[in-house]
């Protein structure tokens, strides 16, 4: 699937450009206010929920200023130990460590002339801070092993957090001067649920992107499934969104996706011919399973290696197999899109379940 690629979360990635989609009116003012900050140079600090579309921001914001011939750098700030972090910032000298074996270039050095997304900054220990602190006011960058102060290089800070950093100051854990430094300019992107007129929006964009894929059958969306979308509180928000649409790529049988289409937790709410299930404890298999079908991580990588190690049961094999089918109503062919597995590898895939015994029944997943 074209987006896959993009979607995956790494810890530090280069970005490709994603549209800012959306009709709203604070869609609108986003988009004003992007155009007036990326002809400035000074610092951004973004906040606004999980998904919202943070990175989507400071992309078009890189894109749209006088840096965007040079590279955009995400860092997942909160993706990587302290010392890692550090290292994947400020770069090392050869020896600084067990394993460096060669000096190494930080994101902020590649980074020289265009962008840096430090993303998650609220989860930032505070030497880190410090040290991220000292680079914003000197410009010089200090690797890691290094005795004397490095290059200085020009890039433009953008950062985020889905946390309330004025909070996080208050409990000691976010360095008030740090904050002062970041938040020369702040943007906020609203959530989902406050801007619901972008949703079917979204929603066209997203199906047309997964549906390009060929195994795809459905082109649309009806009516009342879209109803429903619009009226769903997207906790997850765009993010969320983008998860919903791909799915229903994958699992829908008809051309127009139906309220059938619809996962779970979207009808759940809406109360749509579905009985909100009894709260229960997350089991191993719940996490699996969103692994495979959030997360986009492959049936073979994650389920069938921790059963080959026997570090997962055959129950919860069974019971990872037994949520696919009922998502895929009982069509194992989908179940193997959901587990995100090639189609060549499906006869191997139902071979390796009937061999243990895990190749449950599909008819009472149909209807
Ligand atoms: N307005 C939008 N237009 C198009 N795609 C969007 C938009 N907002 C979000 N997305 C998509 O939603 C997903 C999440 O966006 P993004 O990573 O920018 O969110 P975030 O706010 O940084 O989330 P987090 O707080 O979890 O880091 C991405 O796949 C992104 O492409
Ligand atoms: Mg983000």
């Amino acid at each position: 699937m074209a987006l896959r690629g993009a979607f995956a979360g790494r810890s530090v990635r280069k970005s490709t450009q994603t549209p800012l989609i959306g009709t709203s009116r604070q869609m609108a003012d986003l988009r004003q206010e992007i155009e007036r900050v990326a002809r400035s140079d000074a610092k951004i600090l973004i906040t606004g929920e999980s998904g919202v579309g943070k990175e989507v921001v400071a992309q078009c914001i890189h894109q749209q200023s006088a840096r965007a011939g040079a590279a955009f750098i995400a860092v997942n700030c909160a993706g990587l130990p302290e010392t890692l972090l550090e290292s994947e910032l400020f770069g090392h000298v050869r020896g600084s460590f067990t394993g460096a074996y060669r000096d190494k270039p930080g994101k902020l050095e590649i980074g020289h002339e265009g962008t840096v997304f430090l993303d998650e900054i609220g989860e930032m220990t505070l030497r880190m801070q410090g040290l991220l602190l000292r680079f914003l006011e000197t410009g010089e960058l200090q690797k890691v092993g290094a005795d004397s102060g490095g290059r200085i290089v020009n890039v433009r800070i953008i950062a985020a957090t889905n946390r309330n950093l004025r909070d996080l100051i208050a409990q000691g854990a976010f360095r008030e001067d740090l904050f002062y430094r970041l938040n020369v300019i702040h943007l906020e992107v609203p959530p989902l649920r406050e801007r619901r007129e972008d949703i079917p929006v979204l929603v066209d964009y997203f199906l047309d992107q997964f549906t390009q894929d060929s195994g795809c059958v459905v082109r649309t969306i009806g009516t009342e499934p879209m109803s429903i979308l619009t009226r769903y509180n997207w906790p997850g928000n765009v993010r969320q969104l983008v998860n919903v649409i791909e799915r229903i790529a994958i699992t829908g049988r008809d051309q127009v996706a139906t309220v059938d289409d619809l996962p779970a937790e979207v009808r759940v709410q809406d109360g749509v011919g579905f009985r909100p299930k009894r709260e229960r404890r997350r089991t191993v298999a719940d996490d699996l399973y969103k692994r495979l079908t959030e997360e986009h991580e492959s049936f073979w990588s994650c389920v069938y290696t921790l059963y080959m190690d026997r570090e997962i049961t055959r129950g919860t094999l069974r019971e990872v197999i037994r949520k696919g089918l009922e998502e895929a109503r009982g069509n194992y062919r989908i179940v193997a899109r959901l587990f995100n597995l090639e189609a060549r590898d499906y006869k191997r895939f139902l071979n390796f379940l009937r061999k243990h015994d895990c190749q449950l029944p599909f008819k009472e997943f149909r209807q």
